[in-house]
Formats: structure tokens, sequence, C-alpha cells
């Protein structure tokens, strides 16, 4: 039998979020590496129409993390990122072409994330750990004045990258034969879904910190009885998005 595992896939297979970081700052080196690993992603017709902010400022930090709806680990974590779809270098480049679609935030929602993962993954193999920070679209025009995003620029995620102070047990992820489909997409089966939602019942009861009694059914339940941040169009068309008719 051929080999099934690498030391990447082992890498990729023990991810977990960090949130909680040792006082202990990044090599340059290592910072440098993780940066170029991250822009090595594939991206949308080699347009690279992304750019992150490396936030160093401890004012700036600091706001982040009430702008973020408090989340401490902003400011503690030894480097923060905000990766931002960024079409300005184009419209600077080609002034006249076409700007503003709704394709245009797919593409650069998809290749920031390419970058991001890419970015963690980079930094997991250093031993450094990290955590993505969608809580920066709470409240993107605020985010945008402190950083200074100019049109045709949105602050897609944050990421916290540091030293891990913690080891959290992993998440189990739905059963590939629930998220892969071959040819037509088949609906889950319901007992497939009750075998997981008791996983995640038994994760939630069996971890150290924020244990509770919920199966994966209830959490998502939860989140999507909750508006999500119905005022991301708006925000979106402020920055230059989305301005088709
Ligand atoms: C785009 C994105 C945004 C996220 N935003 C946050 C966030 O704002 N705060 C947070 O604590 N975790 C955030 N997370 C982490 C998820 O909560 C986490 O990945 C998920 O619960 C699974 O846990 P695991 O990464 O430990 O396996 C985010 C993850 C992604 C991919």
């Amino acid at each position: 039998m051929g080999k099934t595992m690498t030391e990447v896939t082992d890498l990729m297979q023990s991810h977990r979020s960090i949130r909680k970081f040792h006082d202990k700052a990044i090599d340059q080196c290592i910072l440098k590496t993780i940066l170029q690993s991250a822009s090595s992603a594939s991206t949308s017709s080699f347009l690279q129409c992304v750019s992150i902010v490396r936030v160093t400022d401890k004012h700036k930090r600091h706001k982040l993390v009430e702008l973020t709806g408090n989340q401490a680990y902003v400011e503690q974590a030894a480097e923060f990122f905000v990766f931002c779809i960024d079409f300005r270098r184009h419209q600077q480049i080609v002034p006249d072409g076409y700007f503003g679609y709704t394709e245009q935030v797919i593409l650069g929602s998809v290749d920031a994330a390419l970058m991001g993962q890419n970015a963690l993954l980079a930094a997991q193999s250093f031993g450094l750990g990290g955590v993505f920070i969608g809580g920066i679209r709470n409240n993107p025009k605020q985010v945008a004045e402190l950083l200074a995003l100019p049109q045709q620029t949105f602050a897609l995620f944050g990421l916290c990258l540091g030293y891990p102070d913690q080891i959290p047990q992993q998440k189990p992820r739905l059963p590939l034969s629930v998220i892969v489909h071959e040819n037509t997409y088949q609906d889950m089966d319901s007992e497939t879904l009750a075998q997981y939602d008791q996983d995640i019942r038994d994760y939630y009861a069996k971890r150290t910190h924020n244990q509770k009694n919920n199966s994966w059914s209830d959490d998502i339940a939860a989140k999507l009885h909750k508006e999500a941040r119905p005022f991301i169009q708006e925000c979106l068309k402020a920055q230059g998005f989305m301005t088709e008719k």
C-alpha cells in the first residue's frame, strides 16, 4: 500500500483554532516565510486581488478588539493580519476597466481565503497557532476608517498568529460521506446527521473549557436564527463593490 499520510496532511489534520497565546514575538524570517507562503497561493485569473494589512500599532490593535466583538486575542496574538479584497491597484493600472462587480467580491474572497489558509498552515508548520477573525466584518465602516482602506478594497477576515498557550481538543468535522458528493448532489441521510450530532454533543461535554450540551444542529440553528450582518451589502457598496444594476 502507498503512503497515505505526509507531514503536510498530518499538519492539516491536526488543525485547531488557537485563541490563547504566549507573549512571544515571531521571528522576522519566519514571518516573511509565512507571508511569502500566503502570497504563493493560486489566484483567480492571475489577478492577485488581495492585500494583507499587518496591524502592529498597539492603539489600532486595541481598537480592533472592540470592533471585532471584544475578541481579546486580536490584541494578545503576536501578529494580527487583515485580509482584504483589493482591486485598487487594478483600477490604478486600468482606470477605464470594469469595476464594482459582485463577481469581483467573489474573486477577492476566494483568493483571500486561499492566502489566509496558506498563511495559517505555514505558521502551524513552525509550531505557531492562530484563529481567523470574521468579527472584522462586525463594523466594516470603522475598520475601513481605522486601516485607511480606500475604494475598491474591503476587509474580509482577520488572522491572529502566535505561539499557542493552549491545546484545545479538535472539533470533529462532518463525515466525508456528507460533504463529498459523487456526480450529483445527494441530501444527507438523517442517521449520519444524528450520529454526527451525538459526536458533537460528546465533544462539547468532554472538552476542558466552555462545556455545553449542544448538538451541531442546535449550534447552527442558534446561528441561523440570528441575522448575519445585514449591513454588509451596504458596506460593500460604500467601498465601491456590488454597484452593477
Ligand atoms: C472565515 C472565518 C472566520 C472566523 N471568525 C472567527 C472569529 O471571529 N472568532 C473566533 O473566535 N473564531 C473564528 N473563526 C474560527 C472558527 O470558529 C473555527 O474555525 C471553528 O469553530 C472550527 O474550530 P477549529 O478551527 O478549532 O477546528 C473563524 C473561522 C473562519 C474560517
